[in-house]
């Protein structure tokens, strides 16, 4: 059984599919969920799912190992990003090369890098006029949004599509391929 530990900051949506996803089976089963975030909502999720919780502030995060030694004492192989907002310190990236993805909703190189999170992005998306975007789920390295893609899919935008239902398109997108991407990396 491998071990998946998940970072989030939202509402964390994808957590819950991942976890689901994985207690079906039996490649690997969601260990930790870690967040920055005291007020989102996927701490009452993990509640519920019954996954250890980990709040972090930004001291702990980036000025301590705290985080990198929980990982290591928990045996994590392999840390997924679902809608986590804060940079990976150089002290995991480094001790969990090529072991940490990320989703990102919408087709990187576009639409990515700074502030391009959240709505934001779907707003940027609409405004441009494109006629499709989707998801693109990608390692992570030093450079935010720029790791090496793992998958993307695509997804229509039509006239009349507000950021919302352009949302839900890439979400139903995540649900579907970020587990199997996942399950895939773990093989
Ligand atoms: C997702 O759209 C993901 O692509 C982005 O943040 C969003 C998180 O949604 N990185 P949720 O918290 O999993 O519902």
């Amino acid at each position: 059984m491998k071990r998946i530990a998940i970072f989030a900051s939202g509402s964390g949506s994808n957590a819950e599919h991942i976890t689901d996803y994985f207690a079906k089976g039996n490649v690997a089963r969601v260990e930790v969920i870690y967040s920055n975030n005291p007020k989102a909502f996927v701490i009452q999720r993990a509640a519920r799912l019954n996954i250890p919780l980990v709040l972090f502030d930004r001291e702990k995060f980036y000025g301590e190992e705290t985080i990198l030694r929980d990982l290591q004492s928990r045996k994590i192989d392999l840390i997924v990003l679902a809608g986590f907002l804060w940079l990976i310190p150089g002290n995991i990236l480094k001790t969990f090369r090529d072991r940490i993805v990320n989703i990102h909703p919408a087709l990187l190189p576009a639409y990515g890098g700074k502030g391009m999170y959240g709505m934001a992005v779907h707003e940027a998306v609409i405004d441009a006029g494109e006629t499709e975007s989707g998801i693109t789920i990608h390692l992570i390295d030093e450079v935010y949004d720029k790791g090496k893609i793992l998958l993307q899919e695509k997804c229509p935008v039509l006239p009349g599509d507000t950021p919302d239902i352009l949302a839900e398109k890439v979400h139903r997108l995540e649900y579907e391929h970020f587990p199997k991407v996942i399950e895939k990396m773990l093989e």
